[in-house]
């Protein structure tokens, strides 16, 4: 018989940090139940509750969420119905049943006005609707879940869904020039170190609710971001791309405003869950060869 150390549902299995987290070799020592959005509808409260009593979880994680940014200035309603109403709808359960609740938020909460990196304790002012509906949630998770850790992470990504890492091999494989923003300033991080900083949690006593960052080293831009990734598919391929110019915010108009500086200070739940912070180069290492 397995002796797991927990049961953890995870809402949006289907999403890639959901994924990363059922492939994550820590996965093994939980029993891990992702359930699609098919399957657990978060801002449907009687589905909630009917897969609470089916699974019976210890732990749920929630990676589900509406996060197409740009299309959430058109689908505002959507967006607030996910992000906000069903973050709230989770919210109740998971206190109504004293289950705690690791649920996912992000750096576009923030303005990007400030110089340095954003800790904890910065106040919120989000610049775009995604923003605005994850901030939302995030209150409502404070207000209706005592036992709640509200994790924002921040540019994810990984071998799962679609993310800015899949596009930009695609992308120089098919072109001979890009032309990639060179004035916003995140941490791309790795969905597989997320789902190590989650699991690692769960290992542990969850013990101190609240607020945490967690993020990838160092911060960069999108454009270092993918000279990193070129470079690494270098090494194990043919590369189309010959040419990647670095232009500005301003040069490349989006439906929704980007904050400048979104970069993540995760010192917190590195002294609070003893988590590692690695860099984001190790894991580009790691995964892009598999990947081509
Ligand atoms: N992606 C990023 O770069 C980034 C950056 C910072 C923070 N975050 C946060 O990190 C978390 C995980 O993001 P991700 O990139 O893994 O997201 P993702 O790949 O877009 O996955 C989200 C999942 O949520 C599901 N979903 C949507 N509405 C739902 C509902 N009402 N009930 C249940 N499931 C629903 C979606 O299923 P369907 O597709 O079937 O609707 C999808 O599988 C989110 O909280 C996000 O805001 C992401």
């Amino acid at each position: 018989m397995n002796t797991y150390l927990a049961s953890i549902l995870i809402t949006g299995g289907q999403g890639q940090l959901a994924k990363a987290l059922c492939h994550h070799p820590l996965a093994k020592q939980f029993r891990l139940i992702p359930c699609s959005h098919q399957q657990l509808d978060i801002t449907n409260s009687r589905s909630i509750q009917t897969a609470f009593r089916e699974y019976q979880p210890d732990i749920v994680v929630n990676a589900a969420a509406y996060t197409a940014v740009d299309r959430a200035e058109e689908e505002r309603e959507q967006a607030a119905c996910i992000n906000h109403h069903g973050a709230r709808q989770l919210a109740l359960a998971c206190n109504d049943k004293h289950i705690p609740l690791i649920h996912l938020s992000t750096n576009y909460i923030f303005d990007g006005r400030k110089t340095a990196a954003y800790t904890e304790e910065d106040a919120a002012n989000p610049i775009n609707y995604y923003g605005e509906t994850k901030w939302l949630g995030e209150e409502a998770v404070r207000a209706e879940c005592e036992q709640h850790i509200i994790l924002r992470v921040a540019s994810l990504f990984g071998e799962f869904g679609n993310n800015y890492l899949k596009t930009m091999l695609q992308l120089s494989r098919d072109r001979t020039e890009l032309r990639i923003v060179a004035d916003q300033i995140s941490n791309p991080t790795y969905t597989g170190d997320i789902a190590s900083a989650i699991l690692n949690m769960a290992t542990q006593t969850l013990h101190t609710w609240g607020t945490y960052h967690f993020a990838n080293v160092p911060p960069c831009s999108w454009y270092d971001f993918t000279l990193a990734i070129i470079e690494e598919m270098h090494r194990h391929t043919h590369v189309k791309v010959e040419k990647v110019a670095a232009i500005t915010t301003e040069d490349y108009p989006r439906p929704a405003n980007r904050p400048l500086n979104a970069v993540l200070d995760s010192n917190k739940i590195s002294a609070d869950y003893q988590i590692e912070l690695t860099d984001w180069q190790l894991a580009l290492q790691s995964i892009i060869k598999p990947m081509l």
